[in-house]
């Protein structure tokens, strides 16, 4: 607890729920891109994965106090900073910094609106039950019907939408954060090689581009029901 206040403790959280956060972000993304293989890839990968029972509900309960860790000392490490700086335009134009840098605040609330409003749709199907397995027919081997629940929502330009758009703030938030939890891992071991900023840039398009390569397909009509 002695750690969490000093400002490098608090990094340390962030950095580690950061790359948590990423690892599930990753591991969600290949998951996701079973759609490509057809209702076969995605309704089976679905089926596995609910079948988990009780595990799914603790991988929950660790994804939500990861969410919660990350959010809480955002929020602390970015008012401390503002505070701790009153500086006036001037002299902020010197500072080096980046668009990603600044906006790191702003883009992981919006992440975190795109995350509530992703699970009222996909998970709890609040905001278009009409088009969610709670609503569709089984698919052809029993299975709830997340392929058509997927192809309908992304059929539809609004949704497409907001998740293309959350798919851009992904992208400026991961662009800087990637390279900001390198540098605090490697403040810690003396190593803040460059190449890291461009590993973390990499990362953060192959993510940008797997994500959004699923609701623009089906908006194409390159996959569908
Ligand atoms: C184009 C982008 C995305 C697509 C197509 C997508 C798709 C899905 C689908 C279909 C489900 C429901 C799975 C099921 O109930 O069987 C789901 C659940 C979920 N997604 Fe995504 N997702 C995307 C992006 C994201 C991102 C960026 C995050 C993290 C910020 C995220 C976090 C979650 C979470 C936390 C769940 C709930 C898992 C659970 O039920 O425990 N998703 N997603």
């Amino acid at each position: 607890m002695q750690m969490l206040q000093s400002s490098i403790g608090r990094k340390l959280v962030m950095a580690a729920t950061g790359m948590c956060l990423v690892g599930f972000v990753i591991v969600h993304l290949l998951g996701n891109s079973s759609i490509f293989i057809g209702a076969n890839g995605i309704n089976a990968y679905a089926e596995h994965l609910h079948a988990l029972g009780p595990i799914v509900w603790i991988f929950r309960v660790v994804l939500l106090g990861l969410f919660g860790l990350h959010i809480f000392f955002g929020i602390q490490l970015t008012l401390e900073n503002r505070a701790a700086r009153p500086i006036d335009y001037n002299q902020k134009k010197n500072i080096r910094t980046s668009f990603g840098a600044e906006t790191m605040i702003y883009t992981g609330l919006v992440i975190l609106v795109f995350a509530v409003y992703h699970l009222f749709h996909f998970t709890m199907h609040l905001t278009n039950p009409e088009i969610s397995v709670s609503a569709l027919p089984m698919d052809a081997l029993g299975r709830n019907d997340v392929f058509t629940m997927m192809i309908l929502s992304f059929q539809k330009f609004f949704i497409s939408s907001i998740y293309v758009g959350a798919m851009v703030t992904l992208l400026l938030h991961l662009s800087h954060g990637v390279q900001s939890l390198f540098q605090t891992f490697g403040v810690l071991n003396g190593n803040t090689l460059p190449i890291m900023e461009k590993i973390a840039r990499a990362a953060a398009i192959v993510i940008f581009v797997g994500f959004i390569s699923i609701p623009v397909s089906i908006l194409l009509g390159l996959i569908n029901v």
